[in-house]
C-alpha cells in the first residue's frame, strides 16, 4: 500500500502541549484513517507514520496469550493490565541490580519471542518508508550494545503490551531519542485512538496497523475506548528504546555484578538482622511492574 505524504500544520507549540501532560483524553474523532507519513507542514521534518503492517494473525494470538500483570493507575482511577517485553536496565531504586531479560522471556517464551519477531517486521516498513528516521534511529541505537536490542537492524531495546488502556497524555520519559513503533490488534472495542495534539492528529489505530512516532518527544495520549461485543479488546505492543540500556555492560558481566551486588546486600541484611535492625522491606526486583510505556511518574498528577 501507498502511503500518501501529508503536510501537518503544528497546531499547539510543544509548550502548550506540556500543559496537558497528565491529564484524561477527552473523546473525539477520528482524523487519520489510511496509510500516512506526516511531515511538519513548516520544516518538512517526519512526525509520525500511520500504516498496515502484514501478518496480523500471529501477533493477534501471541499477545492474546499474555500473562497480564494489573496494576492500578491512581490518574484514571482504572485498572491497567500490561506487560513489558525483551530488556531492561538496571534500577538501584527496585533492588534490580543488573540489565537484564525481562521476566516475560522465562514465563511466556511463545509470546515473547513473537513480539520480539515482529520488531524485525515493524523495523523493515519503517525503512522502507522513512530511511532517514530509521538511520537517525541506528545512529541513537548505536549507544546500546547489540545484545540488548530486540533485533540486529532495529534501534528498539525493548517494549510495552498494553490492553485496554486510556493512558493520559505524556511524553515517553525514559526513551532514547528514537520513534516508538505500535502495533495495534483489537476487536469490538470502539475507541481507544491515539491523539498527537501537536498536530492535532487523532490516529485511529485500526487492528493490524501501526503507528510509529517520536514518543519521546511529542506528546500523546489514549482516547476512551468502549467494549462493543463481549470479549472486545484493544492491545497495543509499544516498541521503544530505553536510555537506561546504553549503560548496561555485556550479559556476562552484567550476571557477575548482578550477583556479587545481590550477595553484598544479603550479607547486609543478616548483618542487620543479626542486630535486631528493622525497618526495612524485603522486596522483588522482577516484581515492579513499568507501568505504561515509558511514563515517568513524576508526570502524573
Ligand atoms: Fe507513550
Amino acid at each position: 500500500m501507498t502511503a500518501e505524504v501529508i503536510a501537518a500544520p503544528r497546531v499547539l507549540s510543544r509548550a502548550e502541549a506540556s500543559t496537558l501532560v497528565g491529564f484524561r483524553v477527552e473523546p473525539q474523532p477520528v482524523t487519520v484513517t489510511t496509510a500516512t507519513i506526516a511531515r511538519d507542514a513548516a520544516t518538512g521534518d517526519p512526525v509520525y507514520a500511520y500504516l498496515p503492517v502484514d501478518g496480523v494473525a500471529g501477533l493477534r494470538r501471541a499477545v492474546l496469550a499474555t500473562p497480564w500483570q494489573e496494576t492500578f493507575r491512581a490518574t484514571s482511577g482504572k485498572r491497567n493490565a500490561s506487560r513489558v517485553f525483551g530488556y531492561s536496565p538496571r534500577k538501584v531504586a527496585t533492588r534490580r541490580e543488573s540489565c537484564n531479560r525481562t521476566a516475560l522471556a522465562r514465563e511466556a517464551p511463545d509470546t515473547h519471542r513473537v513480539l520480539v519477531d515482529w520488531s524485525a517486521r515493524l523495523g523493515e516498513t519503517l525503512r522502507a518508508e522513512l530511511p532517514e528516521v530509521a538511520a537517525d534511529g541506528e545512529t541513537q541505537a548505536q549507544r546500546v550494545l547489540p545484545e540488548w536490542r530486540l533485533g540486529e537492524a532495529e534501534p528498539w531495546t525493548s517494549g510495552v503490551v498494553n490492553r485496554t488502556s486510556e493512558l493520559p497524555y505524556h511524553r515517553d520519559g525514559f526513551n532514547l531519542p528514537v520513534w516508538s513503533a505500535m502495533p495495534v490488534v483489537r476487536r469490538g472495542v470502539a475507541g481507544g485512538y491515539l491523539h498527537i495534539p501537536e498536530y492535532g492528529a487523532v490516529v485511529e489505530c485500526r487492528d493490524g496497523w501501526a503507528l510509529f512516532f517520536p514518543g519521546y518527544d511529542l506528546v500523546h495520549g489514549v482516547t476512551p475506548m468502549r467494549t462493543t461485543t463481549d470479549g472486545g479488546y484493544r492491545i497495543s505492543v509499544v516498541y521503544y528504546a530505553l536510555s537506561g540500556m546504553k549503560d548496561c555492560f555485556t550479559a556476562a558481566v552484567e550476571t557477575a555484578h548482578g550477583q556479587a551486588t545481590r550477595s553484598k546486600r544479603e550479607r547486609d541484611m543478616a548483618a542487620r538482622l543479626a542486630r535486631g535492625d528493622r525497618g526495612f522491606k524485603r522486596s522483588d526486583p522482577n516484581s515492579q511492574p513499568v507501568v505504561g510505556h515509558g511514563i515517568p511518574k513524576k508526570s502524573a498528577p
